[in-house]
């Protein structure tokens, strides 16, 4: 074996990956190699900045929490999660299209009755999000859990309210054997991601926008179906077209018709206040039904 230069250290590492058993593992290493030493090769980091970089890594480890995921945040906003997102889920065109999840959800969020609020007077504007969910050639399907989480009035999620002792602002519901499902909560606002850590940091130094279109995540599975992580953004938001996250798919933007005090609601109940009307049909793929269309 040839000692190393900075010529031929590329193909000496790579060489020591070739040999690893597992070909999916040598796949996976030998192009983090190629790729990385690209990279390295063409910034020509100083090795100030190369310490800063592994500083940032650490640093960004060390402040996820169970309820925080900086890694996936940087993921999120370098447009990474949304490809990983593409190529796993290239679903029919008629199939609602899928999206990242976020740093946000929380497993085991409590279970509502069709129409119950998820709000449960969190602040804001109330919403009624309703709509059916059927397979692409248009039949209804019944008991699909929605997982759904948001942000209150105010922009939050329960993540970023650690003063409070309980569940906020998410719930899982399950559609009607008709396939209908009503959600009522409080409208979502646009926010920006979370910029006292480390990707607020690397934020602070550009001049992207650190805002998200108003949103509500959805995660929603039915046996025999694909799983469908994904939004609905608030057409006509400022940020429909800047989302941080990469988020926004045209089939995902939805009309959140604002309706006066005293309207009805889409439960039939009369609202004193005003409040949003949110109809969005959701449309699922059969597991059978995977290649690309
Ligand atoms: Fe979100």
């Amino acid at each position: 074996m040839p000692f190393v230069t900075e010529q031929n250290l590329t193909d000496i590492v790579l060489e020591r990956w070739s040999h690893v058993p597992d070909p999916r593992l040598r796949q996976i290493m030998q192009a983090l190699v190629k790729h990385m030493h690209a990279f390295v090769r063409e910034i020509e980091p100083t090795e100030a900045e190369w310490f800063t970089a592994i500083d940032w890594l650490t640093r960004t480890g060390q402040i996820s929490t169970d309820k925080r995921q900086e890694f996936i945040l940087a993921s999120d906003t370098l447009g990474v999660s949304m490809l990983v997102d593409a190529i796993n889920h290239r679903f029919s065109s008629k199939a609602t299209p899928t999206t990242v999840t976020g740093p946000f959800h929380i497993h085991d969020s409590p279970e509502f009755a069709d129409g119950a609020d998820m709000a449960q007077g969190a602040p804001g504007i109330p919403c009624f999000v309703h709509g059916k969910v059927s397979d692409i050639d248009g039949r209804p399907v019944g008991n699909v859990m929605l997982d759904v989480w948001q942000t209150d009035g105010e922009g939050l999620y329960e993540a970023q309210r650690p003063e409070l002792p309980d569940v906020w602002m998410r719930g899982i519901y399950h559609s009607k054997p008709d396939g209908s499902y009503l959600i009522r909560t409080v409208a979502p606002i646009a926010y920006t991601i979370p910029l006292d850590g480390t990707v607020g940091e690397l934020f602070h130094r550009t001049d992207i926008s650190p805002y998200r279109p108003a949103h509500i995540h959805f995660m929603i599975k039915a046996p025999g179906f694909h799983a469908v992580t994904t939004h609905l953004f608030q057409k006509g938001d400022d940020y429909i077209e800047t989302d941080v996250v990469y988020g926004v798919k045209e089939p995902l933007i939805v009309a959140f018709e604002k309706k006066p005090a005293g309207s009805k609601a889409p439960n039939g109940e009369v609202i004193n206040e005003p409040f949003y009307d949110v109809r969005y049909d959701f449309t699922l793929q059969r597991l059978a039904q995977a290649a690309a269309a």
